[in-house]
């Protein structure tokens, strides 16, 4: 019998009550507002926030991992995989990459060979692999910034160059700049495309129309493009995710990096996949993976991952329902944020609020924030162009949900 627990929030931000349940397996509101108590398992989003900041009533709110129970299913399968008793050296069979081709038909309707994954542990270990694998040091990496602060990192530590091609902010929705990509890859100062979609924090799916274009530049400039879809199963309608891969043919130099991690809430077990259908462009990847001595085999995570891409939609369903729900909370909410933009969120469950009207410098937003006891994510960890903007991640019950609103207000509308 699966257990699941019951949380909710006492008013005052530091009381957390937490009971033990047995929980009825429908994945309705009910079972999401009961959230999973996180602190005191060494969780980054929770016990990395009191040590950072020693704040006990503090809200997290940061992260981009969900306080939500991971689904049964993978439960049953992780706690399978525990009672073994022994944990030596995995097999990474054909079953792992066909759980993970029927859900990308299933789901995206998309067309994955078993022979076309590579499984790798993160996405950003992919993504670190892919940069590596298809440019030369010191060569030129496209990016869109404000992006997920890693692309930057996978960049530079690589002995890459960051090449920016900044969104345009209009009418409160963000845009490719097109024009601009195409003169940095006509110029040759940027020998790859590392790209976020959905976006990561700004929210954006981008359509069949954007992503063509995207893979046309790619291809007329004979450049590789690394798609990172982590966040495509979060996608909200009427928007629809296009996969880069519904679009590309064999033969373009391209790789999707994708994982069951966000969507399942299985972040820790560090199990990815880079996919390509290019022969040429997987050997490169897995000489560069081999090369470092990438491995994955790790038994908890296959197994958690098989289980997530075969077992878990309802779970799935009833999650972004929820988020659904919890996202039309805070649009309406933040009517009352009068120098507070939410950016729309077509996509993830991490909303990306312009503060800049606010009139407060980065380091006094942060600190008014913390002061009312939340904490969000810095727009500058999403690169400089996240100067004056915060990321709030809503994957979590709504009371907590709604306690955080409380605080944002003590902020935002004084
Ligand atoms: C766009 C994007 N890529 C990658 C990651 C991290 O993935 P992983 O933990 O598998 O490296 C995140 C996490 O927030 C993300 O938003």
């Amino acid at each position: 019998m699966y257990t699941a627990a019951a949380w909710t929030h006492n008013e005052s931000a530091s009381e957390y009550i937490w009971k033990g349940m047995n929980h009825m397996e429908t994945f309705d509101a009910a079972y999401f507002d009961r959230g999973i108590e996180r602190r005191g398992t060494n969780a980054v989003k929770w016990d990395g926030m009191y040590r950072q900041h020693g704040d006990k009533d503090m809200i997290p709110m940061w992260v981009a991992d969900m306080d939500f129970p991971s689904p049964p299913a993978i439960q049953a399968a992780v706690a399978r995989v525990a009672a073994q008793g022994t944990w030596g050296y995995t097999l990474v069979t054909e079953e792992d990459a066909k759980a993970l081709c029927g859900f990308w038909k299933r789901r995206h309707n998309v067309e994955i060979e078993t022979d076309q994954v590579l499984m790798s542990p993160c996405v950003v270990t992919g993504m670190r692999i892919s940069v590596q694998a298809l440019t030369m040091p010191g060569d030129g990496v496209l990016i869109n910034p404000p992006v997920y602060g890693p692309f930057y990192q996978a960049v530079r530590e690589s002995g890459r160059q960051v090449i920016e091609s900044p969104m345009i902010l209009e009418e409160g929705r963000y845009h490719l700049n097109f024009t601009d990509m195409e003169e940095k890859l006509a110029s040759h100062a940027a020998s790859a495309i590392l790209f976020c979609s959905p976006h990561n924090p700004c929210g954006r799916v981008w359509t069949e129309a954007e992503m063509s274009e995207l893979l046309a530049l790619s291809r007329k400039y004979g450049t590789p493009l690394i798609c990172d879809e982590i966040h495509a199963e979060f996608v909200y309608a009427p928007a629809r995710h296009v996969s880069i891969l519904e679009l590309a043919d064999p033969m373009d130099a391209v790789v999707m990096l994708c994982a069951a991690s966000k969507t399942f809430n299985v972040a820790g077990l560090q199990q990815s996949a880079m996919v390509s259908r290019n022969p040429q462009i997987r050997r490169r990847l897995a000489t560069c993976r081999d090369r470092a001595g990438v491995v994955t085999g790790n038994p908890f995570s296959l197994a958690a991952t098989r289980a997530a891409y075969t077992d878990c939609d309802a779970w799935l369903d009833g999650l972004l329902q929820y988020l659904v729900e919890n996202k039309d909370i805070v649009m309406e909410h933040a009517r009352s944020w009068k120098q507070v933009r939410v950016l729309p969120l077509e996509a993830t469950y991490l909303m990306w609020l312009d503060c800049r009207e606010l009139g407060l410098s980065q380091e006094e937003l942060l600190k008014a924030l913390l002061d009312a006891h939340i904490c969000v994510n810095d727009g500058r960890f999403f690169g400089p162009l996240g100067e004056g903007f915060v990321r709030l991640n809503i994957g979590c019950p709504r009371a907590q949900l709604r306690a955080a609103l409380a605080c944002l207000d003590k902020v935002f509308c004084r």
